[in-house]
């Protein structure tokens, strides 16, 4: 079990955030997973800067910030000042994407790169090197509980191939439609980190459902 666990808050009960919160303190989860969209990257609003403040006043697990928007270096220093310890920015968001990557670890968090369901791992090969995270979206992003894409499962080994030819220490993290069905497979194709919103805050336990998805 050397595999991470990021609930992702989306889901959560945001009327009593802080519940949820306690309860994410407490259980096995190791980072927790902040869904930003902006209704133009993705269909879809969530929520900002002051809800990112609340939760690191609250948590001492790292923040694993995921941005759906476009621009994202524009807001770069305003994410650190909230509380982002990983920072997630979209390759289909990127036009400048090493710099954005350089820009992210100079103010001292970790950077990670997010592909869509339908981007080609093979457009990761000249910046796999200096990002210390890929986000491999297993559904389209911009909701919670949406089916799993089951060419995730290619997309990770060519990843891990990509990751070992380039000697990359990147962590791969998989986002979307994760649950008890498919996290083992997940972790034995080389998934380091299993991100889980629905599967979690919707069961009727949600520390026990960490602790089984934490020990596969
Ligand atoms: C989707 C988000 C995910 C989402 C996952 O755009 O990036 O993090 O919260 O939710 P589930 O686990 O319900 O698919
Ligand atoms: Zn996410």
């Amino acid at each position: 079990m050397n595999h991470l666990i990021s609930p992702s808050l989306l889901s959560a009960n945001f009327a009593n955030l802080k519940d949820d919160i306690e309860m994410l303190n407490k259980s096995q989860a190791d980072w927790l997973h902040l869904d930003i969209m902006d209704g133009v990257f993705v269909p879809n609003i969530s929520f900002g800067f002051p809800i990112i403040k609340q939760v690191k006043k609250n948590t001492n697990k790292p923040l694993d910030v995921h941005l759906m928007i476009v621009k994202p270096d524009k807001f770069i220093n305003e994410f650190k000042d909230a509380g982002a310890d990983i920072l997630t920015v979209h390759y289909e968001a990127c036009t400048h994407l090493n710099r954005t990557i350089q820009a992210i670890k100079a103010k001292g968090m970790k950077a990670g790169v997010s592909l869509n369901p339908h981007t080609p791992v093979s457009f990761l090969q000249d910046i796999i090197e200096y990002v210390d995270l890929v986000l491999l979206m297993s559904v389209n992003p911009g909701f919670g509980g949406q089916k799993f894409i089951g060419n995730t499962y290619n997309k990770i080994t060519q990843l891990k191939e990509l990751i070992n030819n380039k000697n990359s220490k990147a962590l791969i993290e998989v986002d979307g439609g994760v649950d008890m069905s498919n996290a083992k497979q997940l972790i034995d194709a080389g998934v380091d980190v299993l991100v889980a919103g629905s599967y979690i805050f919707k069961s009727d336990n949600k520390t026990n459902t960490i602790a089984q998805l934490k020990n596969i």
